[in-house]
């Protein structure tokens, strides 16, 4: 596999749907506007809410972006896993309205097999239970063999967060190889471990959740899909995990340095290295973006 850097990751990624008539937008803040349903942005479409839902006309119906994002709920699992951070970058492509699951399938496969050239047979793919539909355009159109797909349930194959766009959603995963598995026979597409990751979802946004939690039918159906930038340089860059890629490993290597520790020397430091590069990534994008520390709100997460 080629091994590409994570800033020509984003740049290719960002290309290729220009490519296909998207617009290329800037990161927003990851201060939400207007948005009192979230604290932080922490997907790349939660910046363009209002245009799924129509309140706003997008400048383009066809959109894409790099999105810098926080997300906490993971905190725990940081530095642990070779996956989680709390700071991270979402590619995306987005259709307010425009085209739907078929295009997005489509699209997807193209930028993964042809673009980056993946090797087929360790991509896998999951889908929501019930959605037959996306099983046949993974299968007929896409050509996607039946056996690399599963499906999962709500929990899993639901995109939902807050109230306002949502809908089920199917996703991409690479299978890094048994060095990097949990070596349990029951291992598969989505055990815990670090083996099969999950890179990419392509979330089909037909529905807007009401503040009564009432799915109401969107008129036009969406697009929102969201490819994890650090956790596609560590399947391309084969490193064990996010704060080994190209960029990242720099900023590791300054925290070996001030706090005069070798990283892979021992677990428990190395994981203690890895909390504090997420940490020092989160913190440095959230006072850029204007949040200072406090006891309340944003500044508390930074804090
Ligand atoms: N909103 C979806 C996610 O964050 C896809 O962008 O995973």
């Amino acid at each position: 596999m080629k091994k590409y850097g994570l800033n020509e990751l984003r740049e290719k990624y960002l290309s290729f749907y220009e490519s296909k008539e998207h617009l290329r937008l800037p990161s927003f803040s990851l201060v939400p506007q207007n948005d009192a349903s979230l604290l932080l942005i922490n997907a790349g479409m939660a910046p363009l809410k209002p245009y799924f839902t129509g309140k706003e006309k997008p400048p383009k119906s066809r959109v894409t972006t790099c999105q810098k994002c926080i997300r906490t709920p993971d905190i725990e699992r940081v530095g642990k896993t070779a996956r989680h951070g709390t700071f991270f970058e979402m590619l995306g492509n987005f259709s307010f309205g425009d085209y739907f699951k078929h295009e997005a399938t489509r699209w997807a496969w193209e930028f993964v097999t042809k673009e980056l050239e993946l090797p087929v047979d360790r991509i896998w793919i999951s889908i929501y239970e019930d959605d037959d539909e996306a099983f046949d355009i993974w299968t007929k159109e896409v050509g996607v063999a039946p056996d690399h797909i599963v499906r999962f349930g709500k929990e899993d194959n639901f995109w939902e967060i807050g109230t306002g766009p949502c809908g089920p959603c199917s996703e991409l995963y690479f299978d890094r190889g048994e060095k990097y598995g949990c070596g349990s026979p029951d291992c598969k597409v989505g055990c815990e471990c670090d083996r099969f990751v999950e890179f990419w979802n392509l979330v089909f946004t037909q529905f807007d959740k009401d503040e009564n939690g009432n799915y109401n039918k969107l008129a036009h159906p969406n697009i929102d899909t969201g490819m994890g930038l650090e956790r596609l340089a560590v399947i391309m860059q084969d490193v064990d995990n996010i704060f080994e890629v190209d960029t990242i490993k720099n900023i590791m290597e300054a925290v070996c340095k001030i706090s005069g520790k070798t990283y892979k020397q021992d677990e428990k430091t190395d994981v203690s290295l890895r909390v504090i590069t997420d940490h020092i990534r989160s913190g440095v994008f959230l006072i850029y973006d204007g949040v200072q520390p406090s006891n309340e709100g944003r500044g508390d997460v930074l804090r």
